[in-house]
C-alpha cells in the first residue's frame, strides 16, 4: 500500500522494518507463486503428455498445491534474518521455510514417479531429459533453500554469491529447464508437425544448458562460501582478517567459471538455428 506523490514516485504506508516485511511478503510470494507454482503446473501437464501416461498421484498433487499455498506465505521473513525485524518473526519464517521442504519434495517425487518405469526413454528422448533435470534442480534448490533459511547458516550465506547460486539453481535449473522441455512438447503441436526439426540439436541444447547451469551454480558456491568465511574471519583482537577487496580478488576465479553461462546461450542459439 503506497501513496503516489507524482507519476513515478510514491511513499509506502508502512515504515522501516514493517515496510521491509511487507515487501518481502510479496518478494517471496513471487518466488513461490510465480517461479514455482506456474512451472509446477507445466510439470503436471507436460510430463504426463510427453511420457504418455497419467500423473503418478492426483491426490498428492492436490495436497502438494494446498500445502505450498499454506506454507510459502509465511516464509518471506527469511530474507530479513538479523535485521530490525522482530526476532520471533524471523524464527517463524525459518520454521515455515523448513516445513516447506516437505510439500516441495512431495511434488518433485510425484513428477519423478510419473517418469519412473520409463527410464529407457531417457536414452532416446532429450525432452524427457530436460524434464528430469528440471525436477532434480527443483529438488536441489528446495533442499538448499530451507538450509539457507536456518539463521546460523544464513549468517554465512546472506549477501554472498551463495544466494545468487541458489537463485539460479531454481531459476535456470528448474524454471528454465521445465520451460524448455514444455516448449519442445508444445511447438510441434502448435505448428502441426510430427516432431521437432532435429532431435540431435535438442540433445546438444540439453548438454550445453545442463553444463552451463552446473558451472554457474558450482562457481557461486565456491565464491559465496569463500566470501562468507572471509567476511566473518576475525583476528584474536577482534579486527577483520580480510578487507572487502580481498574477497573480490578471491571471487575472480569463480567468476570466470560463471562466464561459462555462454554454454547456455550457445545452446539457445543452436536451437534457434
Ligand atoms: C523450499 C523452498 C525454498 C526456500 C525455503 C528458499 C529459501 C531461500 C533463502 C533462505 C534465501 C536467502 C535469503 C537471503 O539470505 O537473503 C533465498 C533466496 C532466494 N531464493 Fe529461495 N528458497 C526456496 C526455493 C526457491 C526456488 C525454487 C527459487 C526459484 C525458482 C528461489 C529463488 C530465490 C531467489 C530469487 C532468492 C534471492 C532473492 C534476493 O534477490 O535476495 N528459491 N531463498
Ligand atoms: C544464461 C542465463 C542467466 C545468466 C547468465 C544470469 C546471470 C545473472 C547475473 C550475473 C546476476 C547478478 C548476480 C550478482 O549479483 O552477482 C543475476 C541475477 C538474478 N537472476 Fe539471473 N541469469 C540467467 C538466467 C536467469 C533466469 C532464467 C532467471 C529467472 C527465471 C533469473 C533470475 C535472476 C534473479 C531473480 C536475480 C537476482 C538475484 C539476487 O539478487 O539474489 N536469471 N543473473
Amino acid at each position: 500500500m503506497a501513496i503516489p506523490v507524482s507519476a513515478f514516485k510514491s511513499y509506502s504506508l508502512f515504515g522501516g522494518a514493517t515496510d521491509a516485511m511487507v515487501q518481502w511478503w510479496y518478494g517471496h510470494n513471487a518466488v513461490g507463486f510465480y517461479l514455482t507454482a506456474a512451472f509446477l503446473g507445466m510439470m503436471y501437464y507436460f510430463v504426463p503428455v510427453q511420457i504418455g501416461r497419467p500423473i503418478y498421484s492426483y491426490r498428492l498433487s492436490i495436497v502438494h498445491f494446498w500445502a505450498l499455498i499454506a506454507s510459502y506465505m509465511w516464509a518471506g521473513g527469511h530474507h530479513l534474518h538479523y535485521s530490525a525485524l522482530p526476532d520471533w518473526t524471523q524464527s517463524l519464517a525459518m520454521v515455515f521455510s523448513i516445513i516447506l521442504f516437505a510439500p516441495s519434495w512431495g511434488g518433485m517425487i510425484n513428477g519423478v514417479l510419473t517418469l519412473s518405469g520409463s527410464w529407457d526413454k531417457l536414452r532416446t528422448d532429450p525432452i524427457i531429459r530436460f524434464m528430469i533435470v528440471a525436477l532434480s534442480f527443483y529438488a536441489m534448490s528446495t533442499f538448499e533453500g530451507p538450509m539457507m533459511s536456518i539463521k546460523t547458516v544464513n549468517a554465512l550465506s546472506h549477501n554472498t554469491d551463495w544466494t545468487v547460486g541458489h537463485v539460479h539453481s531454481g531459476a535456470l535449473g528448474w524454471v528454465g529447464m521445465i520451460t524448455i522441455g514444455s516448449l519442445y512438447v508444445l511447438l510441434p503441436r502448435i505448428y502441426n508437425k510430427p516432431k521437432m526439426y532435429s532431435i540431435s540439436l535438442i540433445t546438444t541444447h540439453f548438454w550445453l544448458a545442463t553444463a552451463g547451469t552446473i558451472f554457474y551454480i558450482v562457481s557461486m558456491w565456491i565464491s559465496g562460501i569463500g566470501q562468507g568465511m572471509m567476511w566473518l574471519a576475525t583476528n584474536p583482537d577482534g579486527t577483520l582478517v580480510y578487507s572487502f577487496v580481498d574477497t573480490v580478488e578471491f571471487s575472480h576465479f569463480p567468476y570466470i567459471g560463471r562466464a561459462w553461462w555462454l554454454l547456455v546461450c550457445i545452446g539457445y542459439v543452436c536451437d534457434g538455428i
